[in-house]
């Protein structure tokens, strides 16, 4: 019998095209969907939901931009009750820690009737290297709104790991794994060690919240996101995060990847060569 594949929502996003590159490498079907995929997939149209989900039965869920958003709870709550009329039956979401929304969006799934994991999630390690923050390493300068809190930052590929073990281990299903890395750093000690991994300096520099924003303003960010900017460096990164968890290792049964190792493997893949960028300068 042919097994329905499993829905991806966010293919090209840090975490969906891991946990798609793992699935298919075990064998399984999948249907990776975003607003450039056809069938498409769009949070900001529900039109668009049905025809992504007909045919699937388990799902692994990223919503865009965050489930911080004022909006994320009714949103989660139409798709959960689209999920249900389509027949799919398990749903693996990935959430943020310490976000009053994302909770709301949690207990919504939770409370569904679903099978459900949520996999709540520290800050990427990958933002330094496939986010918002790569620029500021290849320019050698990280300015940022934050000072001595520190962060228990986690290597996305152990996220992937986790949700692909909830897809695939029916004895997980119905918990939440609150997942981060092992050591909680300041952005200036991961500025220190991201220098001495690239070998060229990587300063950081503490900037007010209102000269943060001014400066995504500048860049032409959305109104939402620089409400999410906002949101996250003032309330979310006040310290409510800082104490590492073990969630990795309770659904893993082995340790969260080290910021040392994410270092090896972003050298290895080149991300902050800068070699092109000073022959052009
Ligand atoms: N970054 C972190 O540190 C962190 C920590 C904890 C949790 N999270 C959670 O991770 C999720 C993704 O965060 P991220 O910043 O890492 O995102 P990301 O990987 O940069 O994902 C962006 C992707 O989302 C797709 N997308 C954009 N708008 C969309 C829409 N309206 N409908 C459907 N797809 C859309 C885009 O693909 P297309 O252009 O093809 O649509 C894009 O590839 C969020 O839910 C966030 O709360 C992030």
């Amino acid at each position: 019998m042919k097994t329905s594949p499993i829905l991806i929502i966010g293919k090209n996003a840090k975490t969906g095209l891991r946990v798609e590159q793992r699935l298919q490498a075990l064998g399984y079907n999948t249907r990776g969907v975003s607003r450039s995929t056809s069938p498409a997939f769009d949070w900001e149209d529900p039109t668009t939901w049905r025809p992504a989900m007909e045919g699937t039965e388990s799902a692994y869920v990223t919503f865009y931009p965050d489930l911080a958003i004022p909006t994320a709870e009714q949103t989660i709550r139409d798709f959960v009750a689209l999920a249900k009329e389509v027949g799919l039956r398990h749903v693996v979401l990935l959430s943020g820690r310490g976000e009053q929304g994302a909770e709301r969006a949690e207990t919504v799934l939770a409370n569904s009737g679903l099978e459900w994991n949520v996999v709540r999630a520290s800050w990427f390690m990958q933002n330094f290297s496939e986010g918002f923050m790569i620029e500021g390493i290849l320019n050698g300068e990280l300015m940022l709104p934050a000072g001595d809190i520190v962060e228990p930052f986690i290597d996305i590929d152990d996220i992937a790991d986790v949700a692909v073990a909830a897809l695939a281990r029916p004895e997980l299903r119905n918990r939440l794994f609150e997942v981060s890395g092992p050591r909680a750093l300041t952005f200036a000690q991961c500025a220190a060690e991201i220098s001495e991994a690239v070998g060229y300096p990587v300063k950081f520099t503490r900037i007010s919240i209102e000269e943060f924003l001014q400066a995504l303003r500048e860049e032409g960010l959305p109104k939402e996101m620089l409400w999410l900017m906002n949101e996250l460096f003032t309330v979310v990164f006040d310290g409510r995060n800082s104490k590492p968890t073990s969630g990795v290792e309770e659904a893993l049964g082995r340790p969260a990847t080290d910021f040392s190792e994410y270092l090896r493997k972003v050298m290895a893949s080149g991300a902050w060569d800068r070699s092109g960028l000073l022959q052009t300068a």
